[in-house]
């Protein structure tokens, strides 16, 4: 969703430069617009704004010291260059970004206009402007004067005190140089280098110019002038920021030899997988304590990071004789009643910053449970907030669908719920085997481009599991159809009778997750069914039978099936998006970080 860069005090004056790239950076979270705001020599400004996505070659931009950049994913407005960021005032010297909903902005517009302000957009963000233009008025004090930060705290607390949602703001001064910034909910990254500051949604756009930040908390104020900054806590009192040290490499945000960051992530994996069996085990066994001392678990995530929850619950069972419960986190705030202070959520999120996790932890820390945090994003909001974290280490997931996230969460949790039976073995074993069982796939990656040709015209694509190749199945049928946007669905085999088989035509395909586990035979025979209503199998078993029109041989791994499982899930829905010419980075209508609800 919304992305926000900018820059302030650039000694290379490549301020609207950076602010440009920091936008390419944030590109992955979903945009339908864009727009750039810079102060260029002799105090004039430079605005540019557009519908549609950033050029691929870099415009021309004047040097600037200051400059302060927005993609936009409509949400208030539709789709025009008047509703793309930033948005001004009417006199043209307030300007703002923001992510977020104003709710009550219908109200706070009614009121400025009474009080005769001309608004150009039809957006919520734009009130903004103009509530600082009337406030700053009353201002008194000069710029210079020590007092006047102090001044224009208080007026940016009284605005953003009548201001009702979750939203991040970010406000160009251009005639004092300053930057201010204030979030609820919406994350805003601060990152500092010699004194040279840059403000960003995500702390990914920042690796490339400073790997030193500060995540915002709610209801932080920071105002950054030229070379100083002031950070207010939300009691608004002076605060100095504890800075993380990110450790993002460089290479980790480019393409290299790949031709698209979904196929690049997909081959991270088996590195992926690796790191954690190599550094996270010690951690992982310490963080199983906490589990096991807590009375009433239950998972929640969203999208992959649900179907992620979802597997969490079968590998709990199955290895540890755990019970638990998983959610999606959008319904999880209605169903916390029931939460003591004995309870622990685990909560998934490669982010850390989905909304429906942030509102769901936030309900959960209401009734005095433990979070226990599950994600790629260090200091993230959810990493924050949580009682017990572990970082994924994935690197930056550049697209928008989930990959080597939701490999990276499987890999800990099976290695959580064998450190909950306080084996050691068995996890590491057989996450090797799926490590060496990916890499295959990877090689003949081809077989699955040839099955993608045969399929990619079909109406609809289904996927059969049973047990723990259920939410595998459901994970597969996400990816096909995030990217590929061919209708998929993924369902329990068992469930077939009771509704799927009627939609199963001659050559529908049929993707059937097939492990040499308990789940075996009645899976079989749930392929047997389709087969006599004409459908065309592709099954994905240790085992082949006849009754497969197509065999993707892999090798059992016991509970790790389901990561070879996922990555053909992956492969298939990438290669459908190539022969379908759709965007696989960039889905339509989809954002990364979904942080409006
Ligand atoms: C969006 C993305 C999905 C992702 C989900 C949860 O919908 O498009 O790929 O699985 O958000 O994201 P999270 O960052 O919380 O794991």
């Amino acid at each position: 969703m919304c992305g926000i860069f900018a820059v302030i005090n650039d000694q290379e004056k490549k301020a609207a430069e950076k602010t440009f790239f920091g936008l390419q950076l944030l590109e992955y979270r979903g945009y339908d617009s864009w727009g750039i705001v810079a102060k260029k020599e002799k105090d004039q400004l430079y605005i540019k704004k557009d519908i549609g996505k950033l050029p691929s070659t870099k415009p021309l931009f004047p040097s600037s010291a200051i400059a302060l950049g927005h993609t936009r994913w409509a949400t208030h407005g539709g789709i025009k260059l008047i509703n793309s960021h930033p948005h001004w005032d009417c006199q043209k010297k307030i300007f703002v970004v923001h992510n977020g909903i104003i709710e009550n902005y219908q109200l706070l517009k009614k009121s400025l206009l009474k009080k005769g302000h001309r608004f150009f957009s039809e957006t919520d963000s734009e009130i903004v402007a103009h509530l600082f233009e009337d406030e700053l008025k009353k201002i008194t004090l000069k710029h210079s004067d020590k007092k006047f930060i102090n001044q224009l705290k208080k007026t940016a607390e009284e605005i953003f005190g009548k201001i009702t949602g979750l939203n991040a703001f970010i406000i160009f001064l251009p005639d004092f140089d300053l930057l201010l910034a204030f979030k609820n909910s919406s994350p805003i990254v601060f990152g500092i280098k010699n004194q040279q500051f840059y403000l960003a949604s995500d702390s990914n756009a920042l690796a490339e110019y400073t790997q030193k930040v500060y995540f915002l908390e709610d209801h932080e104020l920071l105002i950054i002038s030229n070379n100083h900054y002031f950070l207010f806590d939300k009691e608004k009192r002076l605060k100095s920021p504890q800075f993380l040290t990110l450790n993002v490499k460089k290479n980790a945000l480019s393409l290299g030899k790949f031709p698209h960051f979904l196929i690049k992530e997909i081959h991270e994996q088996p590195k992926i997988i690796n790191q954690i069996l190599e550094n996270q085990k010690e951690e992982i066994k310490n963080l199983a304590l906490k589990i096991k001392q807590s009375y009433g678990n239950y998972f929640i995530g969203c999208g992959t990071a649900f179907y992620a929850a979802l597997s969490g619950t079968y590998l709990f069972s199955k290895i540890a004789h755990r019970h638990t419960n998983a959610a999606v986190a959008s319904e999880f705030s209605y169903l916390v009643d029931f939460l003591t202070p004995k309870s622990l959520v685990i909560a998934l999120s490669q982010s850390g910053e989905t909304i429906d996790i942030i509102s769901s932890v936030k309900k959960i820390k209401e009734h005095g449970a433990k979070v226990f945090a599950i994600t790629n994003v260090l200091g993230s909001t959810l990493y924050r907030m949580a009682d017990y974290k572990i970082l994924l280490n994935a690197g930056p997931e550049k697209a928008v669908v989930a990959t080597k996230s939701f490999t990276a969460k499987i890999a800990i949790l099976i290695l959580l719920a064998y450190a909950l039976k306080n084996n050691q073995e068995n996890g590491p074993k057989n996450l090797k085997k799926a490590v060496g069982e990916i890499e295959k796939i990877l090689k003949n990656k081809s077989k699955i481009k040839q099955l993608a040709e045969k399929i990619k015209n079909k109406e609809h694509v289904f996927i059969l599991g049973r047990g723990l190749s259920y939410p595998v199945a459901l994970e597969t049928a996400l990816k096909i159809k995030e990217v590929s946007y061919l209708h998929t669905e993924g369902f329990a085999a068992g469930e077939l009778k009771h509704g799927v088989i009627a939609l199963i035509e001659k050559e529908t395909p049929v993707i059937v997750y097939n492990p040499e586990d308990e789940t075996y035979e009645d899976t079989l025979s749930s392929a047997f069914e389709v087969k006599s209503r004409g459908g065309y199998l592709i099954g994905i078993s240790s085992k082949p039978n006849s009754v497969y029109d197509e065999f993707i041989k892999v090798e059992n791994c016991q509970e790790a099936n389901l990561l070879p499982y996922a990555v053909i899930g992956q492969l298939l829905g990438y290669y459908l998006a190539i022969l379908l010419k759709r965007d696989p980075d960039k889905p339509r209508n989809l954002a990364k970080s979904v942080t409006v609800k």
